[in-house]
């Protein structure tokens, strides 16, 4: 039975007072930020939020964690949320959304279904090839002896990737066969536990990677500006994969006639590949495409924002995101307001710990003494307060500065300027986020 408050009906789309956002990290502190500046937001509880959360004008944060359904549940009863956004992949794979729109109430996030576009790569590129969406080609295994015996036909080195989540780690880039043999390996040794049990080999294709997300409200799509992350550890784009250094947006790689395209020949056939599995996607398609000779190619796809484009973006949005957001989990895109966009540049840089992303160091107090600036945010990601109110970095990527500028230079001096006034021991960033768009 469809809830009262899911049925598509022709009222106007109810304000926007009490939100739950889920998760604790960098990307919900935007979102929480953002969705705190909405005009009808009267609160923004942010479960379980970090060390940061209660700084946030308007936000605050709920001791619960994303995994407790029933928790959570509660919680939207007791404070009458009007609207929850579940940042992270984790708890959409787990069903959280289906939990809660089974007690009516409206929810920002796909259901475990239409998470498997993230949860499985087989899957994903099962319905990428039924649709006809550009991606590279690729073989789906689940034995060590099948994928040696493909990466035996080809003696070429192949992409080795784990089917399920793997909090980012699940991908292997080898430049020779016998690279690709060890990651195979590897994959099959266990080290990635259930996530590596099934792996998708794919061919190996080479460009820039951009990030763009839309807003899905199961049948209609509103995309927002595309926005490029840093994926590496180090300067000049070295070394270890990692969550993300910092990111950048919009991301002049895809104009809008490219973009334009990227939503028909991309964006629009996967949510009819979704709704022709039966799934009502009601959230966020996040591609990552790679920008190769022969056109954009998806990478991989996401369940939810990236991070950290996601800190990068929010301050780009105008105050109709709350309507946005409740409209795409009504299924009601149609009526809601048009989300302005600022013509503007936005720059992030994300600090990290000492050893990010190996063995990190934690518990260190952090110092801001930053000066409030419209055009600055810093948004805490790896952060706890310790029972004195003392905020101590607790994970790899601890914070992300960001800012806003009439072009790029500006952008990032602000952000990098706004890093002279924060400090904790060990705390590490990459000094050239945004190299390919700025001059200085
Ligand atoms: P993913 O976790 O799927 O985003 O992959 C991590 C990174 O691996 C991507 O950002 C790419 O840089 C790289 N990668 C993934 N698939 C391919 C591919 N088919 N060819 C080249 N690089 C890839
Ligand atoms: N920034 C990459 C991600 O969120 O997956």
């Amino acid at each position: 039975m469809v809830s009262p408050s899911l049925r598509t009906t022709a009222d106007p789309l109810p304000p926007v007072r009490h939100v739950l956002v889920v998760g604790g990290g960098g990307r919900e502190n935007a979102l929480a930020w953002a969705l705190a500046r909405c005009p009808d937001t009267e609160k923004v509880l942010v479960a379980p939020g970090n060390g940061g959360t209660a700084g946030l004008p308007g936000c605050t944060v709920l001791a619960i964690g994303e995994q407790d359904h029933q928790r959570l549940l509660a919680a939207c009863q007791e404070e009458a949320i009007d609207l929850v956004v579940i940042g992270p992949e984790a708890p959409l794979a787990a069903g959280l959304a289906d939990h809660l729109r089974a007690h009516g109430i409206a929810v920002f996030g796909p259901g475990g279904d239409g998470a498997q576009l993230e949860a499985s790569k087989q899957w994903a590129k099962a319905l990428m090839v039924e649709a006809g969406i550009p991606t590279a080609g690729h073989w789906s295994v689940s034995s060590l002896e099948e994928a040696l015996a493909v990466l035996e036909e080809q003696q070429q080195p192949l992409v080795v990737k784990a089917d399920g989540l793997a909090a980012g780690k699940g991908v292997t880039v080898p430049d020779t066969v016998e690279d690709c043999r060890r990651a195979i390996e590897e994959m099959f040794s266990g080290r990635f536990g259930d996530a590596g049990s099934a792996v998708v080999l794919e061919e190996r294709t080479s460009g820039p990677e951009v990030s763009v997300f839309a807003l899905s409200d199961g049948e209609r799509l509103v995309l927002l500006p595309t926005a490029q992350d840093h994926k590496r550890i180090g300067e000049g784009d070295v070394g270890p994969n990692t969550g993300g250094m910092g990111a950048y947006a919009p991301a002049p790689l895809l104009d809008a006639d490219g973009l334009a395209d990227v939503r028909r020949t991309i964006l629009e056939p996967t949510l009819a590949a979704l709704q022709g599995r039966g799934i009502n996607y009601r959230g966020v398609i996040y591609a990552g495409l790679m920008l190769t000779p022969k056109g954009p190619s998806v990478i991989e796809f996401n369940c939810r924002f990236g991070d950290p484009e996601c800190e990068t973006l929010m301050p780009l949005l105008g105050p109709e995101l709350a309507q946005v957001l409740l409209a795409c989990a009504l299924g009601r895109l149609d009526q809601a307001p048009e989300l302005s966009i600022a013509n503007r540049c936005s720059a992030c840089v994300i600090v990290a710990a000492a050893g990010y992303p190996g063995e990190i160091r934690r518990g260190d107090p952090i110092s801001v003494t930053l000066e409030a600036n419209a055009e600055q945010q810093l948004f805490h990601a790896g952060t706890r307060l310790d029972t004195d109110g003392q905020c101590l970095s607790s994970g790899g990527r601890v914070l992300a500065m960001v800012a806003q500028g009439d072009d790029f230079d500006q952008a990032f001096a602000r952000a990098y300027g706004g890093l002279e006034h924060v400090h904790f021991e060990g705390m590490t960033y990459r000094r050239d986020i945004g190299h390919q768009v700025r001059r200085s």
